[in-house]
C-alpha cells in the first residue's frame, strides 16, 4: 500500500511513523511534510501543497490512502475533490469540517442536539455586540467564527477589552473575513481536556484522553500557543468524566451528525473544559491535535491504517482500540520569541532522530518546524519539535523526557518545564 499524508507538522511526523509500522506499507509520501518526514522510514517528501496538484499526484502514484493533517485543507473541500476524482481519504467532507471552521455553526449545532456547552450569543454586527456586553458577567469569551491560527478567542476580563476585541474582530476585520462573525460566550473556569475519536457517521470510538498545555510559559502563564506539550492519558479525565462525556457530549454530537446527513468518516477531536458542574464542549477540531498527535499515537497498541480502514468501511462499531497501559509526556520545544515574531534557519544538533519506535525505554522526537537541509536539521518554524516518552507512570514519562531534552539544541530553543506537572 501507498500511502499519501497531507501537512507538515509534528503530528503529520507522528502519523507517518505510526503508520509506517504497518508491514503491508510500502511507501509514505508526506506532502509537504518536514525534516522528520524527510529522515522517517518508508518516508519521501513531495514539495506539494495545492489541492488539485494532490489529486493529480495520487491519481499518478495511485494513492491507496491519504490522510489529511490541517483543518484547513479540510474547510477547503479537500476530501470531497480526493472522493471525486475515485480516490480513498480519510477525513471530514467540507460540509462536516464547518463544525471547525464555522464556530457559530458548531455552537447551533451543539444546542440543536442537546450538546452540553457554554452559553452563548452569535452576532455579525458590532453595535448590537457591544450592546449585549451590558449584560454580560466578565470574564466573557470572544471568538472569531473563522479559521484564525488558534488567535481567534480573547477572553476579555471587562467591558472595555471586549469591546476593544469585537471592534479589531468585526470592523477593522483583523482575521480578513473569519472574525466579521463572533461568538460571545460565556466564561468557564475549569481543567481542559482534549479527546480525540474516530467516526465512521455510524459510530464514534474515542482515543485515550489527553492534556494539553496552551500558554507559552510554566504555570499556564502569558498567551496563547498551538500547543506547549501533551501528557495521556489526562489524569482529570477519570471514569465520571468520561462517562459524562460520552453521554452528554459524545452521542448526541453522533446524533446531530446523523441526522444532519453530515456522513463521513474522520477524526472529531473534543476540547472539553471540566469543572465541578460537569462536563462542557468547548469546541469541536475536525482533525487530530497538534501536539496531542504526538502524544496519543505511541500509545496506541493497534494498527493505525487498520483502523482507518475498518472506518472507512463503515465496520468501526465494535472494533476494539487497544492502548498500552502506559503514560505518555510531550514537550514541544520552539523558537526564541513564538507565539510572537521568532528567527529560524538555526541548526539543530540532535542526536538521532530517525527511525526510533517509542518503545517503552527510548525517548522520541518528533520534528515539526524543522526542514532537511545537507548538513542536517534546521529550524524553520515556531514550534521546532518535540520530544515524546512513555513511561510506567506519568512520572516516569516526564522524567525521560526532561532528562533527554537536552540533547537536541538549537539557537533560541525554549521549553516549559512543567508539562504534566498535575
Ligand atoms: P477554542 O478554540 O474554542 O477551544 O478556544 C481556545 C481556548 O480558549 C480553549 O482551549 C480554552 O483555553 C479557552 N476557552 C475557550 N472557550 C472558553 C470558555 N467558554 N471558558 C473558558 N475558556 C475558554
Ligand atoms: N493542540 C490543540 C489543537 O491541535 O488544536
Amino acid at each position: 500500500m501507498k500511502i499519501l499524508i497531507i501537512g507538515s507538522g509534528g503530528r503529520e511526523h507522528a502519523i507517518a511513523w505510526k503508520v509506517s509500522q504497518n508491514p503491508s506499507i510500502e511507501k509514505v509520501y508526506c506532502a509537504p511534510g518536514n525534516g522528520g518526514t524527510a529522515l522517517e522510514n518508508k518516508c519521501e517528501n513531495i514539495p506539494l501543497s495545492k489541492i488539485d496538484e494532490l489529486v493529480n499526484f495520487a491519481l499518478r502514484e495511485k494513492i491507496d490512502l491519504t490522510i489529511v493533517g490541517p483543518e484547513i485543507f479540510l474547510c477547503e473541500g479537500i476530501v470531497d475533490e480526493f472522493k471525486n476524482n475515485g480516490l480513498k481519504i480519510f477525513g471530514p467532507s467540507k460540509a462536516a469540517a464547518k463544525l471547525e471552521g464555522s464556530k457559530s455553526f458548531a455552537k447551533d449545532f451543539m444546542k440543536k442536539y442537546g450538546v452540553k456547552t457554554p452559553g452563548y450569543e452569535v452576532f455579525d454586527e458590532a453595535k448590537k455586540a457591544i450592546n449585549y456586553l451590558e449584560n454580560c458577567d466578565y470574564p466573557v469569551v470572544i471568538k472569531a467564527d473563522g479559521l484564525a491560527s488558534g488567535k481567534g478567542v480573547v477572553i476579555a476580563n471587562n467591558k472595555k477589552e471586549a469591546e476593544d476585541t469585537i471592534n479589531a474582530f468585526i470592523l477593522d476585520d483583523i482575521f480578513k473575513g473569519s472574525g466579521k462573525t463572533v461568538v460571545i460566550e460565556e466564561f468557564l473556569q475549569g481543567v481542559e481536556a482534549s479527546i480525540l475519536s474516530i467516526t465512521d457517521g455510524e459510530s464514534i470510538i474515542p482515543f485515550i484522553s489527553a492534556k494539553d498545555h496552551k500558554k507559552i510559559f510554566d504555570g499556564e502563564k502569558g498567551p496563547n500557543t498551538g500547543g506547549m506539550g501533551v501528557i495521556a492519558p489526562n489524569p482529570y479525565c477519570t471514569e465520571e468524566v468520561l462517562e459524562k462525556f460520552k453521554k452528554e457530549i459524545m452521542e448526541p454530537t453522533l446524533k446531530g451528525i446523523k441526522e444532519e446527513n453530515l456522513d463521513f468518516t474522520g477524526i472529531i477531536f473534543f476540547g472539553l473544559m471540566i469543572n465541578q458542574k460537569g462536563v462542557y464542549l468547548l469546541e469541536y477540531n475536525m482533525r487530530m491535535g497538534d501536539p496531542e498527535t504526538q502524544a496519543v499515537l505511541p500509545l496506541m497498541k493497534s494498527d493505525l491504517v487498520d483502523l482507518i480502514e475498518e472506518a472507512l468501511d463503515k465496520k468501526l462499531n465494535g472494533f476494539n482500540i487497544e492502548w498500552k497501559d502506559l503514560s505518555s509526556c510531550c514537550v514541544t520545544l520552539v523558537s526564541d520569541g513564538y507565539p510572537g515574531e521568532y528567527k529560524t534557519g538555526f541548526p539543530i544538533n540532535i542526536e538521532e532522530c530517525e527511525n526510533k519506535e517509542c518503545k517503552n525505554n527510548e525517548v522520541k522526537n518528533f520534528i515539526a518546524g524543522a526542514v532537511l537541509k545537507d548538513d542536517g536539521l534546521v529550524t524553520s518554524g515556531g514550534r521546532v519539535l518535540n520530544v515524546t516518552s512513555l513511561g510506567e507512570s506519568l512520572q516516569e514519562a516526564r522524567e525521560k523526557v526532561y532528562s533527554n531534552i537536552n540533547k537536541v539544541n538549537f539557537q533560541g530553543a525554549y521549553y516549559r518545564k512543567d508539562i504534566g506537572d498535575v
